[in-house]
């Protein structure tokens, strides 16, 4: 059977890369973008391009249509609008941009007035992820999910515990953003957490970065419960050198954090839904203050408090506790993240299965971390034996109460050299409060 026919709308660095691996795997892709210079970068990376929506509409002949949709949040109503114009009953739209779930609900009422198929898909993994394998999180009609399952399926990342693909069926409308935004939580307070501990490390062991980051990356060995692709970057990172030779670019770089929001939007929506998620909470409003370096350089100056020095042991001994710290901690963003996706599951009757949510987000996304989410979708595997919370699960409750006493001590430690850590804080208080 001939493989389907597919339109890439918007040729950012996510669209174009989706639509190099698309064709990758087989698929007649199209692409086509408004303004002319990415179609010109499309081309001379091998893509067939259209030169306007009526030349991708004319691509398919008689063929149903499927426009996937990669524009950045502000632009997809009106994209859809002028998309919608070539589109006949029948044919299916996939966004696969970063939207607010409530926006897909809208808009999936709106494809259906019209006779069309909506999917809104979560895409997460970067421009690396969209060009060798995504983790996926769809949302939409079972029907409209099953028509495109075989161009999901071959170019989402594939899990490497079963070689199986990073996506499947959410639910209903928003459900696939739903899920997206859970994840874009839980990536928050994880990032937020590495960096507060690198940080730690650094100012209260008096390491350079190099030193920090070759923690980090013992850190990210294979069996080790805290590899992750977020750890795997950071080590890196930290270990850069400055392109002018002034030392390692992390002396260098702007101690802000800016957002697009999608964190925001975890927030509101566990707010509206009544779930605590302190940790992620915290994370936001870290970035936040992070982003008032006038403010703080002010109060620096005219205060001026240094960080020390601490009596905290060896080396080696205060990084296990600092691992132990961080990988409980850590649990405590999934636990978050995982209620809010549960809460907001029966609220709207996704029937969002948390197992292979899971499971989907062991490769190809931002928060990959194998072996845990491996772990995770264990816990969720039986459908009677569902943990009330992501720590009552067997494996986790076994080393959460030497982990919370690891924590307790990096969190003093953190207190008794100055370094604010909001985020581990956070992630203690909750454990401790559960
Ligand atoms: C991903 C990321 C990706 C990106 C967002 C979040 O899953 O690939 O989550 O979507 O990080 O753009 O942006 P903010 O952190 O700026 O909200």
């Amino acid at each position: 059977m001939p493989k389907q026919k597919i339109a890439m709308i918007g040729l950012g660095p996510m669209g174009i890369n989706l639509a190099l691996n698309i064709k990758d795997h087989g698929f007649d892709i199209i692409g086509y973008n408004r303004g002319e210079e990415k179609r010109v970068k499309a081309r001379k990376e091998g893509l067939k391009v259209a030169d306007s929506l009526e030349e991708a509409a004319g691509f398919f002949g008689s063929e149903k249509r499927i426009f996937w949709v990669m524009v950045d949040a502000e632009a997809v109503d009106l994209v859809l609008k002028q998309t919608a114009e070539y589109l006949r009953e029948g044919d299916v739209i996939i966004e696969g941009g970063n939207s607010y779930f409530k926006d897909t609900e809208r808009r999936v009422k709106w494809a259906e007035e019209k006779g069309l198929t909506y999917i809104g898909a979560g895409v997460s993994g970067g421009e690396a992820g969209a060009r060798y394998g995504p983790s996926i999180m769809p949302g939409g009609t079972k029907e409209a999910y099953n028509s495109v399952a075989p161009i999901l399926e071959a170019i989402a990342a594939k899990a490497p515990q079963d070689n199986k693909p990073c996506v499947s069926y959410n639910g209903h409308g928003g459900a696939g953003h739903f899920v997206k935004i859970a994840h874009n939580g839980i990536e928050y307070g994880v990032m937020a957490m590495i960096g507060e501990v690198a940080w730690l490390l650094k100012e209260s062991l008096g390491l350079d970065f190099k030193e920090v980051g070759k923690i980090l990356e013992k850190w990210n060995k294979k069996n080790d419960v805290l590899s992750s692709y977020l750890i795997g970057i950071t080590a890196d990172g930290l270990q850069q050198k400055d392109s002018k030779s002034r030392g390692f670019l992390a002396d260098y770089v702007a101690d802000i954090t800016r957002m697009k929001g999608t964190g925001m939007w975890t927030a509101n929506t566990a707010n509206e839904l009544l779930v605590p998620i302190p940790t992620i909470y915290s994370a936001i409003t870290s970035r936040l203050q992070s982003t008032e370096k006038a403010l703080r350089t002010e109060i620096n100056k005219k205060i001026g408090i240094k960080t020390k020095k601490i009596k905290i042991g060896n080396k080696n001994g205060f990084s296990a506790l600092a691992h132990n710290a961080l990988y409980v901690a850590n649990l405590s963003s999934y636990a978050q993240g995982l209620d809010l996706i549960k809460a907001g599951s029966k609220k709207w009757n996704y029937g969002i299965n948390l197992s292979n949510v899971a499971k989907d987000w062991r490769a190809g996304c931002i928060i990959r971390a194998p072996a845990l989410l491996h772990a995770i979708s264990e816990a969720y595997k039986d459908k009677k034996k569902q943990p009330e919370n992501l720590i009552l699960h067997g494996p986790f409750m076994k080393i959460l109460g030497k982990g919370i006493e690891d924590l307790a001590a990096v969190t003093s430690a953190a207190r008794e050299s100055g370094v604010p850590v909001p985020v581990l804080d956070a992630a203690y208080n909750y454990l401790k409060q559960l």
